[in-house]
Parts: C-alpha cells; sequence; structure tokens
C-alpha cells in the first residue's frame, strides 16, 4: 500500500506560530517561570522550538503515555509508560502535547497531574482536532485547528515513522 503526504501547514507557518504561542507565555509566566512537561514523543519537536524562544526561566520533565496501537485510531485506554522524574508541587506546569484528537490523552493528564499539586497547571497543543473530541478538556494554548485528517511531521507519526518531517503534513493510502 503507496502512503502519501500532502504539506498541511509548511515549516515556516509552524515555526511563526510556535513563536507567537512562546510569546504569549512570556508575557504571561514573566513573574515566575515555567515548568514544561514534555508528552513524548509526538511532542519532542514542538517542546524544543517553543522552550528556545521562551525568555523566562524554564525548567523541562518528560513523561510518556499512550492510547495509540499501531493505526489511527485511539483506544481510549490511556497507559502512563515513564512517569515524570520529579515532583510538580508548587511548580506552574505547561503540558505540552503535539495533538489533541478525542481528548482522552489530556484528560488523562489533567486528572492525573492535578493530583500532585502544581502552583498551576495549564495545557498547550501544536494542533487541535476538535472534531474527534469525545472527552471536554480546555487547551489554554494552541497552535493550529485542523480538521479531521490524520496528519505527521513535526513530532507526529504513523506507526512511529514521519515524526522528523519538519512540516505537518497529510498522510493517505492508496491501494
Ligand atoms: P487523543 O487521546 O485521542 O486526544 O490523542 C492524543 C494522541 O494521539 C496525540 O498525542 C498523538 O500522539 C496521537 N494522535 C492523535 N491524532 C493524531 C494524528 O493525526 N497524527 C498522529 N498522531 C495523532
Ligand atoms: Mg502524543
Amino acid at each position: 500500500m503507496a502512503e502519501h503526504i500532502d504539506v498541511l501547514i509548511p515549516e515556516d507557518e509552524v515555526e511563526r506560530r510556535i513563536g507567537e504561542m512562546a510569546e504569549q507565555i512570556n508575557m504571561e509566566y514573566a513573574d515566575r517561570g515555567v515548568h514544561l512537561i514534555c508528552i513524548l514523543k509526538g511532542s519532542i519537536f514542538f517542546t524544543c522550538e517553543l522552550a528556545k524562544k521562551l525568555t523566562i526561566p524554564v525548567t523541562m520533565d518528560f513523561m510518556s503515555v499512550s492510547s495509540y496501537g499501531a493505526g489511527t485510531r485511539s483506544s481510549g485506554v490511556v497507559r502512563l509508560v515513564k512517569d515524570l522524574d520529579e515532583p510538580i508541587e508548587h511548580k506552574n506546569v505547561i503540558v505540552l502535547e503535539d495533538i489533541v484528537d478525542s481528548g482522552h490523552t489530556l484528560h488523562y493528564l489533567l486528572h492525573n497531574l492535578t493530583q500532585r499539586n502544581p502552583e498551576s497547571l495549564k495545557l498547550a497543543a501544536l494542533l487541535d482536532k476538535p472534531d474527534r473530541r469525545v472527552t471536554d478538556v480546555h487547551v489554554d494554548y494552541t497552535g493550529f485547528t485542523i480538521p479531521d485528517k490524520f496528519v505527521v511531521g513535526c513530532g507526529m507519526d504513523y506507526d512511529q515513522r514521519y515524526r522528523n518531517l519538519p512540516y505537518i503534513g497529510v498522510i493517505s493510502f492508496d491501494d
């Protein structure tokens, strides 16, 4: 089965938008600094690009959850694969996700992290696919709202491939 990738959001547009998000965070957290939580693996590129543009004090930690099999649909069951290294009590946390789809992952993360008593907790997602939402989650910082298409690149994969594409592409299959 051949796979095709069409560009949905070009590299320069992704970079520009992440810059705007960073500016907003720089302003809103100017007096506090921020503790970024990168949700592996999809958010690594988003996290790096955003973090490089932050001028406030930044600390970072990493967490890995899984809700997807090898296909393109969420199973709805979220599993903690790798926990944070450090407590988040009294920290001003922003969780960084690559994409919010059904909302199961963020719902789980929000519930899990709130119990650890952060000083504040916000959510940032590079992409939002609201058409597919089944759980109500509020995203504080959204990069782009996109239609119901399966996307790859900028950290996002199809069956673990294409994460390294510098743009956001839509994958399609012809048989
Ligand atoms: P949710 O739990 O359904 O909101 O899905 C969130 C996770 O599923 C994201 O963090 C991605 O890892 C993955 N995901 C959802 N949609 C896509 C997509 O279009 N391309 C690649 N990964 C996706
Ligand atoms: Mg993810």
